[in-house]
C-alpha cells in the first residue's frame, strides 16, 4: 500500500505518518528532510541556493538517506547525521528556493519513487499526491490554521530548547505556503482525489485515529476488490 500524506509546513504530517508507519509496520519517508538535506548540501558547499548547476553538481557525490535511530528515523547525509542541522532556521528559511529548483526536484522524486518501491509506505510532503505517487492507494491532505500551526512549531521549538519569537514563527510559515504552493513544479496543492482533514482542533491521536481508520477501510475495499 502507498499512502500520501500532503499539507502545508506544521500540518503535522510528519508527527501522524510518523505513528501510523510505526503502528502499521509501514515504512515512513519524510521527503521534505530531502529537500532540506539539500539545502545543507548548498549550504555546506558554499555554494547559492539557487544555483541549479552546482547543487546538482554537489548532489552527484552526495548521499542522502534514512537510517532507524533509537527512537526516531535519522536522516544522513554522507553518513553524517544530520537530522538536527537540517532543522535549523538557516535551513528552514531556504529550503522553499532550492526546493523549487526543477532539476532538484527531479532528481529527489526519482529518489522518492526509488525508496517507495515496491514497500508499504507511507510519504509525507508537499506534491506526493499530484506527482510522486499519483496512483497512491490513500491520499490525505492536512490543513491547519496558520495560528495553530505556528503554535505547534513554538512549542516543538520549546521542547528542542530554541527561542524563536511566535510572531516570526508565524510570518515564517506564511512566507513558506506562499513560496511552496506558487513556484512552477509541482506547488503544494490537494491531489483532486485526496481526503481533505483539518487539524486545527484535533489532537495528534485524533488524527492518527482517522487516518489508521480511512488506512484499514481502503485495506477492506482492496482485499474485497
Ligand atoms: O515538510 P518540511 O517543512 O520539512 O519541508 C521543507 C520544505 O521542502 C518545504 O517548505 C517545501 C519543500 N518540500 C517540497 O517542495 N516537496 C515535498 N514533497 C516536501 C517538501
Amino acid at each position: 500500500m502507498q499512502i500520501a500524506i500532503d499539507g502545508p509546513a506544521s500540518a503535522g504530517k510528519s508527527t501522524v505518518a510518523k505513528i501510523v508507519a510505526k503502528n502499521l509496520n509501514f515504512i515512513y519517508i519524510d521527503t521534505g528532510a530531502m529537500y532540506r538535506a539539500c539545502t545543507l548540501i548548498a549550504k555546506n558547499g558554499k555554494v547559492d541556493y539557487g544555483d541549479e548547476a552546482k547543487i546538482l553538481d554537489l548532489l552527484e557525490n552526495s548521499k542522502i538517506e534514512f537510517k532507524n535511530g533509537e527512537k526516531e528515523q535519522k536522516v544522513f547525509v554522507n553518513g553524517q547525521d544530520v537530522s538536527l542541522t537540517i532543522r535549523t532556521p538557516e535551513i528552514t528559511a531556504n529550503v522553499s528556493q532550492v526546493s523549487a529548483l526543477p532539476g532538484i526536484r527531479k532528481k529527489m522524486v526519482e529518489l522518492q519513487r526509488e525508496m517507495a518501491g515496491q514497500n508499504n509506505v507511507i510519504m509525507d510532503g508537499r506534491d506526493i499526491g499530484t506527482t510522486v505517487l499519483p496512483h497512491a492507494d490513500l491520499k490525505v491532505f492536512l490543513v491547519a490554521s496558520v495560528a495553530s500551526r505556528a503554535k505547534r512549531r513554538y512549542l516543538d521549538f520549546e521542547e528542542k530548547g530554541i527561542n524563536q519569537d511566535l510572531a516570526e514563527i508565524e510570518r515564517d510559515i506564511e512566507q513558506r505556503d506562499y513560496k511552496d504552493s506558487h513556484r512552477k513544479i509541482s506547488p503544494l496543492k490537494k491531489a483532486a482525489d485526496a481526503i481533505e482533514l483539518d487539524t486545527t482542533n484535533l489532537t495528534i491521536d485524533e488524527v492518527v485515529k482517522k487516518i489508521t481508520e480511512l488506512i484499514e477501510k481502503k485495506q477492506k475495499k482492496e482485499t474485497k476488490e
